[in-house]
């Protein structure tokens, strides 16, 4: 399964690898330990956590038990949302990190622009004033980079806007059918790498009538062409399963797409809100 050792570099010249594990909703202390430890051992080298998943302590041991060489995994989290202030940004990054029990971290992300009670609120200043938080963490080297998840084009500015060293990550919810092309746009203008959460929108694609084709006239699982389609749109996905075989399944994608099946795909919207051609409830 080679696509588990390609690797985007970041602007900063660290290595980060394509495909990474997903641990968003593995609550379970046993699960995500568990469900970390075989992403591991099959070969996945990029963990992605957050403190908000409750799972940062399972996901550090099992980077700690597995054996591997630290230097060889590249492990990922995020601030809280609602932390807007510097201070509270600093104490957060520490808690993280005695909670992952990690000399460093390699990539620390603001979670959001927003919290997620409130969805789509200005935090401008909260955003830009907890920035300099992450550039002074990223200084002291115990993240090898910094970033943000969820931000649009206009968050990204606030955060460009007088900054000493920009994002090199952005992490957004991005899958077959929720292609934000903006943003993505921008972030390759800027040299900030795209990573995709929920690339197979939780599930909520899997059944969908022209996926399926698509996976069928490859001779592989829809997960698989979800997954395959991030990585050649250029971003790295981030697939979550709690299942062995699942996991091993959704690192299994090397194979291309024809322009055709990616053009098909490409032109497919609001593919989490429609099951065999029904709208949702
Ligand atoms: P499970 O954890 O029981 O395997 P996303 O990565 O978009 O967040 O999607 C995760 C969801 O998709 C989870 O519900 C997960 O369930 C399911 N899932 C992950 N991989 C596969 C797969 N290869 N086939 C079917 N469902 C999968």
């Amino acid at each position: 399964m080679t696509v588990l050792q390609d690797e985007f570099t970041l602007w900063n010249g660290l290595r980060m690898p394509k495909v990474g594990f997903g641990t968003w909703q593995i609550t379970d202390a046993a699960e995500a330990y568990e469900a970390t430890s075989s992403a591991l051992a099959c070969g996945y080298r990029h963990i992605d956590t957050a403190r908000v998943y409750g799972n940062e302590d399972s996901v550090g041991r099992a980077v700690r038990d597995s054996g591997i060489p630290r230097s060889e995994i590249f492990v990922t989290s995020k601030l809280p949302a609602e932390i807007k202030d510097p201070d509270e940004a600093l104490a957060s990054f520490e808690t993280t990190m005695a909670t992952i029990g990690l000399e460093h971290l390699d990539c620390y992300l603001i979670h959001a622009p927003w919290p997620w009670h409130d969805i789509g609120r200005d935090c401008s200043a909260g955003n830009k004033a907890i920035w300099k938080a992450f550039e002074a963490i990223y200084r002291s080297g115990r993240a090898k980079a910094i970033g943000v998840s969820n931000f649009n084009v206009r968050d990204l500015a606030v955060i460009l806007d007088g900054c000493s060293i920009k994002p090199m990550v952005n992490q957004i919810r991005f899958f077959i059918g929720n292609t934000q092309e903006e943003v993505v746009d921008f972030c390759r203008g800027e040299d900030i790498r795209v990573t995709a959460y929920s690339p197979l929108a939780t599930g909520k694609i899997l059944q969908h009538p022209d996926i399926v084709a698509v996976a069928q006239r490859c001779g592989k699982s829809v997960a698989q062409v979800c997954i395959r389609y991030v990585i050649q749109k250029g971003l790295g996905p981030l697939p979550k399963s709690t299942r062995a075989e699942r996991i091993r399944e959704n690192a299994d994608v090397d194979f291309e797409m024809t322009s055709a099946d990616m053009s098909l795909l490409d032109r497919l919207n609001d593919t989490d809100k429609v099951h065999h051609g029904q709208e949702a409830t």
